[in-house]
């Protein structure tokens, strides 16, 4: 049966080639990136799968994208977060959030809530949120001031957007979909680009030394894809189930505090 799978960030490293795995296994695939180059390349690399650009760490083009998609896609069988950005330095963005709080937990809040019923129609539906944490004990809250404002550091945003995705992951309800968090750990996408030299030159280094091959780290999020887990909520560590618990009441008062941010933004 053909499936409907949507993939954030499918135009390039783990998304892109997953993208190509059900592209040629006869899935629908749609991929969202906000580059026009990454929807050129995809077309060249995957001509089934279709592109959707979309920058989505603006609360109002995720929103317009999620309507976008459920006009489209009545029936959405795996939604696949992956659309992520490694920020060096502090990025706002023109609704105020710091960058990559807004595209690594309220973008994915908002696509895993906006698409709820789309993948409720599906026989087997699946989230899989690609992401950092998964058992690694890095990663705060900050309560004070989850826009890091002051002292940003861009390690500390992405763990703290993966303990974010973590939380929100735990307080996702649905009667059929199941919610996957998956951290690939180090795998060879180009991960050395943000950087500026000596750094840039050393994480090419370690990447080429160290990392997992994009083809070695999608069969086992594609196998996930395919048969989602029996658990409502599960996490995986290069394809090894981990034990995950979130502290609930953290999880909600995450969960409402990001609601209050992105109310201004509704309709
Ligand atoms: N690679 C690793 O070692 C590793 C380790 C742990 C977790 N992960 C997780 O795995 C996922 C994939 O990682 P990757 O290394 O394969 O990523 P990647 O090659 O850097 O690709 C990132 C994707 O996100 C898209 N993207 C970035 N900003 C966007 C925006 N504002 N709006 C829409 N799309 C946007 C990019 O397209 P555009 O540039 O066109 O926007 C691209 O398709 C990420 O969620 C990452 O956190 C990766």
């Amino acid at each position: 049966m053909r499936r409907t799978i949507v993939i954030t960030g499918g135009t390039s490293g783990i998304g892109k080639a997953l993208a190509r795995h059900h592209a040629e296994r006869g899935d629908l695939v749609v991929a969202v990136g906000s580059g026009e180059a990454g929807g050129r390349r995809l077309r060249e690399d995957v001509p089934s799968a279709r592109f959707v650009r979309a920058d989505l760490s603006s609360v109002r083009q995720t929103r317009a994208l999620i309507e976008r998609l459920r006009a489209d896609h009545p029936v959405i069988d795996a939604l696949v977060l992956g659309a992520f950005r490694y920020n060096p330095a502090r990025i706002e963005t023109e609704e105020g959030f710091e960058h990559t709080f807004a595209l690594y937990v309220i973008n994915r809040w908002l696509m895993a809530e906006g698409l709820r019923d789309a993948l409720e129609r599906a026989p087997a539906p699946v989230i899989v949120n690609l992401c950092g944490v998964g058992g690694i004990r890095a990663g705060e809250i900050n309560w004070e001031d989850p826009q890091l404002n002051r002292g940003y550091r861009p390690f500390r945003a992405t763990m703290q957007g993966a303990r974010g995705g973590e939380l929100l992951a735990s307080t996702y309800s649905a009667e059929r979909t199941r919610y996957v968090l998956y951290n690939p750990l180090f795998v060879a996408t180009g991960l050395f680009e943000p950087f500026r030299q000596p750094v840039r030159g050393l994480v090419r280094v370690t990447s080429a030394l160290f990392a997992q091959p994009v083809a070695r780290a999608v069969p086992p999020i594609a196998a996930l894809v395919d048969r989602p887990p029996a658990g409502p909520l599960t996490a995986y560590r290069r394809g090894r189930p981990i034990a995950f618990t979130a502290d609930r009441d953290r999880a909600l008062r995450f969960e409402r505090a990001v609601r209050a941010m992105v109310a201004p933004f509704s309709g």
